[in-house]
């Protein structure tokens, strides 16, 4: 059973993520102090450690084959002086015991804004340059550049998961989820995802989107698709139940990842027929 290290481990995604794997990898969870309950206990080892302080985090990663680097601020909205400490200084240090460790590779919760700077439905693959939207995605930039040097300098396998607004499917109906369609990322599609780049093999420095297999994207999953038969199993328009029917009233959609701007006309064909 290869160890498996989860930073920001009492996190949404950290948590659930740790309840679906943990018959298949060893797992210690890390996170702040304060942050672990009792919905926490059967998970794994549970170690409370600020990613802020290097020495305070160091003597978790002995012995770790897979860091699924998940912890820090996770706000678009957040401001420099939280993004520097959790995302820049935190992303530094875990990349940093990683090596000490000699841990085979780290697992990186990459974000949709490091190229939300990109328009709505411009289906973004991963070898565009990035174009963050915000600071938040600035950050998340930062740490795939700094996991591409450590793979080319260190003997440190890196991958890092472009991840869209990770949601429970059954809240995806809500009206005020419309927003998020286009990057929306099913919970077991993530975990799915999560699973085969840890055991992958070879590979040295990747990036993957990872959202679902929504039916207008703004990142195409066609890169995971080729490299590992991987297959997302949700889509957001399929489960909205007012796009579901937008899209019925257009005939259909031919393809996939369009690039065409349809959401948006979609969207706000939707929002008449709701004002009518
Ligand atoms: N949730 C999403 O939709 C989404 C989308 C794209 C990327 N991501 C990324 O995935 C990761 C996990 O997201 P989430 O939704 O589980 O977030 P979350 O806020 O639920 O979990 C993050 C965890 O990191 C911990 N943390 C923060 N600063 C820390 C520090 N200095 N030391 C130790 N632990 C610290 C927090 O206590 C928290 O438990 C984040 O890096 C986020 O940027 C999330």
């Amino acid at each position: 059973m290869r160890k498996l290290l989860i930073t920001g481990g009492a996190g949404a995604i950290g948590s659930g993520y740790a309840e679906w794997a943990r018959d298949r990898y060893q797992v210690t969870l890390l996170d702040l102090p304060g942050q672990f309950d009792d919905r926490h206990a059967h998970l794994g080892r549970l170690v409370e450690a600020d990613l802020r302080q290097l020495d305070e985090i160091r003597e978790a990663f002995d012995g770790v084959d897979t860091v699924l680097h998940l912890g820090g601020e996770r706000h678009p909205w957040a401001t420099w002086s939280s993004l520097l400490p959790a995302n820049i200084v935190g992303t530094y240090n875990v990349i940093a015991a990683a090596v000490a460790a000699a841990c085979r590779r780290v697992v990186y919760a990459s974000s949709v804004h490091a190229v939300s700077g990109y328009p709505p439905g411009s289906g973004v693959t991963e070898d565009d340059p990035v174009h963050p939207g915000d600071l938040y995605g600035v950050t998340k930039a930062f740490g795939e550049a700094l996991g591409s040097f450590v793979a080319s300098t260190e003997q440190l396998s890196f991958v890092a998961l472009r991840i869209g607004a990770f949601q429970d499917p059954r809240v995806i109906d809500a009206p005020e989820t419309g927003w998020m369609l286009q990057d929306y990322t099913a919970p077991t599609d993530l975990y799915r995802l999560i699973d085969t780049v840890i055991d992958a093999e070879p590979l040295r420095f990747e990036i993957y989107n990872a959202v679902s297999g929504n039916t207008f994207t703004r990142l195409p999953m066609n890169k995971a698709r080729e490299d590992f038969g991987y297959v997302p199993d949700y889509d957001s328009f399929q489960l909205s139940t007012p796009f579901r029917e937008a899209i019925r009233a257009v005939g259909g959609v031919a393809d996939r990842a369009m690039e065409s701007g349809m959401r948006e006309e979609i969207e706000s064909s939707t929002r008449r027929k709701e004002i009518a």
